[in-house]
């Protein structure tokens, strides 16, 4: 189904027709209409235009204003201040824009006038590692960046670059050979249990690294093996990944994820085409020979006394790193999987990194105007104390513990208020609250900022959370279910309270809002405006008596507002990767 025409569009499109039938000499000019608190909106453009066609801008906003008239749309038009038009739309065009909507499953939200092919790179823990804080966001945003994606008609392929190559694995595999049933495959091993016995190998296999000379000798054979592709290696290495597959599935389900194993791709995999990458990077004259490596220099990119820092293709001994797989990486994501756009959500930590392996890729003509890179560089995660997120211990904070603590807490916040549910219901929707308290923190802030990991907020009642929304919709549901026979039903034909206005015309900016968020990379505005959607429906429902109203046509058209605030609601939060429970 076609989407659907907000009414803000709507107006915006018959000021500009007033503007061209009163000015035909302005062109097809934006008359920029905003949402404003004096009127409902409120026409910036012709101060810009008055100038440019040096006119005086009132002047010109009252020739607009009368060219505009009053109809069933619009019902006020003032021209105010230096040469705004303040604009009020008719309560029955309000509520006949909402009922198109409602008919609509895509809620208004627009398909992206031009799509293609993003490749999405998130959400990306390392083998035999722990994952941390630091994974957190990565995953979160990561998926509701997707999410937005794919609403808006985007292709999206993810990858997770998984941390599954590098000399680290010598001293592993090697102690795998020495000490042969250390990780039994176990056909029922769960993530934890997979997770601590990676733990144990690593730790041991450390200690011999760090005692024993001749073990270290070993290792560093056994990763010139391992890069050569001897499949015994190759075969013990693989009870490395598997091994931590199996915990990462673990963590991401945990999460609230889906994740697809045929999009866990990591370095690994561009072992094979590093070779290539670096002799054509060499023979443009891209790279070059410097003390025996390969490496890119650029005039920009200086580190201490003005020397400049290059990135390394090749090692002087041969070998690749992380900027050979990525570069293989943008190689393979370009031309196999026909990327128009390539994202990465990585730590902001690493952007010197992307700078330079983007530039390196567009001098080598892999990257181009068709073909774009953008880093969504995230913030650090904080503790309460402003500085970066540790146990009490000081050592960096396991995600499953955090996840886990989240939904403890979320659990005591729910069994307060729960009232008709189980045990097994109050259980169920904890994870729910905590793992979307978890989510909504990290996509409330704008994803470049560094934020707080405070709980006690996170799962607060009142404020800017995710619980606050989830109750708004869970009370919203509770009230559809009292109205019993008496479904909701729109009526035009009623005058609108200041809160149902209020809450009506925020509803028609939901197209708007998701398109802006998608388009910008900034699940952030999605966030405020369900935040701001919870707020104004919590007004309404304090000053507007739904089943209680007057009259049986004003029950139905509130019923209405209600139904499709909730569907907003749970459209928006699933979005961002957060469940709506519809009892809480
Ligand atoms: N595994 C890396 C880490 O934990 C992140 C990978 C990011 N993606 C990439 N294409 N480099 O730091």
């Amino acid at each position: 189904m076609a989407s659907v025409t907000s009414l803000a569009a709507t107006v915006n499109q018959r000021v500009a027709d007033a503007l061209s039938a009163a000015l035909p000499e302005a062109g097809a000019a934006d008359p920029l209409l905003r949402r404003s608190d004096r009127a409902d909106f409120q026409a910036n453009g012709l101060l810009a235009l008055a100038k440019k066609l040096k006119g005086n801008p009132r002047e010109l906003a009252g020739q607009v204003a009368a060219a505009l008239g009053a109809d069933d749309v619009l019902h006020t038009v003032e021209v105010s201040g230096p040469g705004f038009l303040n604009l009020t739309v008719a309560d029955g065009a309000i509520i006949r824009t909402l009922a198109a909507r409602a008919a609509d499953d895509r809620l208004g939200v627009p398909r992206a006038a031009a799509t293609g092919t993003t490749v999405i790179d998130y959400a990306q823990p390392n083998v035999a590692k722990e994952m941390h804080v630091g994974h957190l966001r990565s995953a979160v945003i990561g998926d509701a960046l997707r999410n937005l994606l794919d609403f808006t008609g985007e292709k999206t392929i993810g990858r997770h670059h998984i941390g599954d190559w590098g000399t680290q694995f010598g001293m592993l595999i090697q102690y795998l050979i020495e000490n042969p049933d250390q990780l039994a495959p176990a056909a029922d091993t769960d993530g934890e249990q997979a997770m601590s016995n990676l733990n144990r190998v690593y730790k041991a296999s450390r200690a011999v690294f760090d005692a024993d000379e001749e073990f270290k000798e070993r290792a560093r054979k056994r990763v010139v093996a391992l890069q050569s592709g001897d499949r015994q290696t190759l075969d013990l290495w693989q009870r490395f990944v598997d091994e931590s597959k199996i915990y990462f599935y673990s963590v991401f389900e945990k999460l609230d994820m889906e994740i697809r194993d045929e999009e866990i791709v990591g370095e690994s995999a561009y072992n094979d085409m590093m070779a290539e990458t670096a002799r054509l990077l060499e023979e443009s004259g891209v790279a070059v020979r410097s003390e025996g490596a390969l490496v890119v220099f650029f005039d920009d990119i200086k580190g201490k006394d003005d020397k400049p820092v290059p990135l390394i293709v090749q090692k002087a001994d041969g070998g690749f790193g992380y900027a050979a797989s990525d570069l293989s990486a943008i190689r393979n994501r370009v031309v196999d999987l026909d990327a128009t756009t390539l994202l990465y959500v990585v730590d902001v930590r690493q952007s010197l990194h992307f700078r330079m392996v983007f530039e390196t890729a567009r001098r080598a003509g892999w990257l181009n105007d068709q073909v774009t890179a953008h880093n969504m560089g995230y913030g650090t995660v904080l503790g309460a104390d402003g500085k970066p997120f540790k146990t009490r211990a000081g050592e960096t904070v396991r995600l499953e513990d955090l996840l886990d603590e989240a939904v403890q807490r979320a659990a005591e916040v729910v069994r307060e208020k729960a009232q008709d549910l189980t045990e097994d219901e109050i259980l169920e929707r904890a994870a729910q609250v905590g793992i979307g308290a978890v989510k909504y923190a990290d996509l409330s802030t704008s994803p470049s900022r560094d934020y707080k990991f405070d709980l006690d907020q996170m799962v607060s009642l009142n404020g800017d959370t995710s619980v606050y929304l989830q109750y708004a919709y869970a009370r919203i549901q509770s009230i559809l279910r009292k109205a019993g026979d008496t479904g909701p039903a729109a009526h035009p034909e009623l005058a609108l309270a200041p809160a149902e206005r209020a809450l009506g015309l925020h509803l028609d900016a939901f197209g708007a809002t998701v398109a802006e968020a998608a388009a910008e990379y900034a699940p952030h505005k999605l966030a405020a405006y369900l935040y701001q959607l919870a707020s104004l429906y919590t007004t309404f429902y304090d000053q507007c008596p739904v089943l209680k109203a007057d009259t049986p046509a004003q029950v139905e058209n509130r019923l209405f507002l209600c139904d499709l605030t909730a569907r907003t609601l749970h459209k928006g939060m699933a979005l961002l990767g957060i469940r709506t429970p519809e009892r809480l």
